[in-house]
């Protein structure tokens, strides 16, 4: 039953070994320590915060969280820009971050539709590759980032979002060019080049019930074709009335039924009421252009609420956080990870065009109520 928690106005808080103190001295238990029975407890973190420079978020990644993904910097735009150029600078910083803070560290994302460049596709004269250039450009592409950090990255987004919403492949340039097989393809150049990652399908909208039935097609055929497909991702970017808990329960029931680890690595929620009727997390269908650059400036006068969001918002919030984390609760053998998308509100996506308040610590770093009520659904504090 949820209950109205109150906002304790805590000042920005400062995180010490474990437990997250703020500075009237009072303390409560962190997100890692109250699932430590449960699952691990991450978070996507952005290029500045891993290079430290985000005095107010740096702290909270340490403190709250006991695994970290990559918003950006290991995205094939960002660490392979030009046919013949890698750039790991940023991504060597991010699992260096991983390993000075002892934590479990996630790739994101090796084969997807956005965030690749287009010569990616293309041969010399701009026309697409044939078939096998193009898988021999993916084998490189997985061999040399997935192999650079062998041992070090503990689990991979193979493929992300190869699924349209009815449940078939969606209409990508890898499939139009390699074939179907392109999935099955990309975990095994996955696999030899670290045979002891965790190898993960990711995708969002599995709640619903077409996708999710594409999906459990699709990594049933990967697993009789004995492809080393390891776990599976729910996105989760979530919005205030949806999934339902009942919608939640029954995928990852679904999912587990197929013998992977479920991990919700993207979770959110989306509480501006403009977009509620958008239930698709599809980056082309949400007026970021697909470009996922850091949140665009809100527009001025599409929400006038901008700094601080409503008591009755984040009331909602908590509930809706409340309902999921029962359902990740009562799955806690077979989820192994819950990961945010954002450390802050002001850090999220989700900022996209205007003002939103989807995480669990809101602009200056202090712990709004969905906090508090997310730590109340731990069995194990
Ligand atoms: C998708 C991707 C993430 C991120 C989000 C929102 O869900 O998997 O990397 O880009 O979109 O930006």
């Amino acid at each position: 039953m949820f209950m109205q928690i109150q906002h304790r106005r805590l000042p920005a808080a400062i995180g010490v070994a474990g437990v997250f103190l703020a500075a009237t001295g009072f303390a409560q238990t962190t997100l890692k320590d109250a699932f430590k029975n449960d699952f691990l407890v991450g978070v996507a973190i952005n290029q500045k915060q891993i290079s430290g420079e985000d005095r107010r978020g740096d702290p909270i990644i340490k403190t709250q969280f006991n695994s970290i993904s990559p918003e950006n910097v290991l995205k094939w735009d960002s660490v392979h820009p030009q046919p013949d150029q890698y750039n790991f600078t940023n991504a060597d910083k991010y699992v260096a971050f991983g390993e000075s803070n002892h934590m479990y560290i996630v790739g994101h994302t090796l084969i997807w539709h956005s965030q690749t460049p287009r010569w990616v596709f293309r041969d010399a004269n701009g026309k697409d590759l044939t078939r096998e250039a193009l898988l021999e450009r993916m084998r490189d592409h997985i061999h040399a980032v997935v192999g650079r950090y062998q041992g070090r990255i503990q689990c991979w987004d193979v493929v992300n979002e190869a699924l349209a919403e009815d449940g078939t492949l969606r209409k990508s340039a890898w499939l139009r060019i390699i074939g179907e097989d392109y999935i099955a393809k990309a975990f095994q150049y996955a696999h030899e080049a670290d045979p002891n990652a965790v190898l993960r399908y990711n995708d969002y909208s599995l709640e619903d019930e077409p996708k999710r039935k594409g999906a459990i097609a699709l990594i049933k055929k990967l697993k009789a074709e004995g492809v080393p497909v390891t776990a599976i991702g729910l996105q989760d970017h979530a919005k205030l009335d949806w999934p339902t808990a009942e919608q939640e329960d029954a995928t990852i029931t679904d999912l587990a039924g197929l013998g992977l680890k479920v991990m919700i690595t993207e979770l959110d929620v989306d509480t501006a009421r403009a977009t509620q009727q958008n239930r698709s997390a599809d980056i082309n269908l949400n007026g970021q252009g697909g470009s996922n650059s850091p949140a665009a400036a809100p527009s001025a006068g599409m929400n006038q609420n901008t700094n601080r969001s409503s008591d009755s918002v984040e009331q909602l919030l908590a509930k809706r956080y409340v309902d999921l984390f029962g359902v990740f609760v009562k799955h806690r053998d077979v989820v192994s990870l819950v990961t945010f998308w954002g450390v802050t509100d002001g850090d999220s996506w989700l900022n996209w065009g205007r003002v939103n308040h989807p995480l669990l610590f809101d602009r200056d770093g202090r712990p709004k109520p969905a906090f508090d009520a997310v730590i109340q659904t731990a069995k194990s504090p």
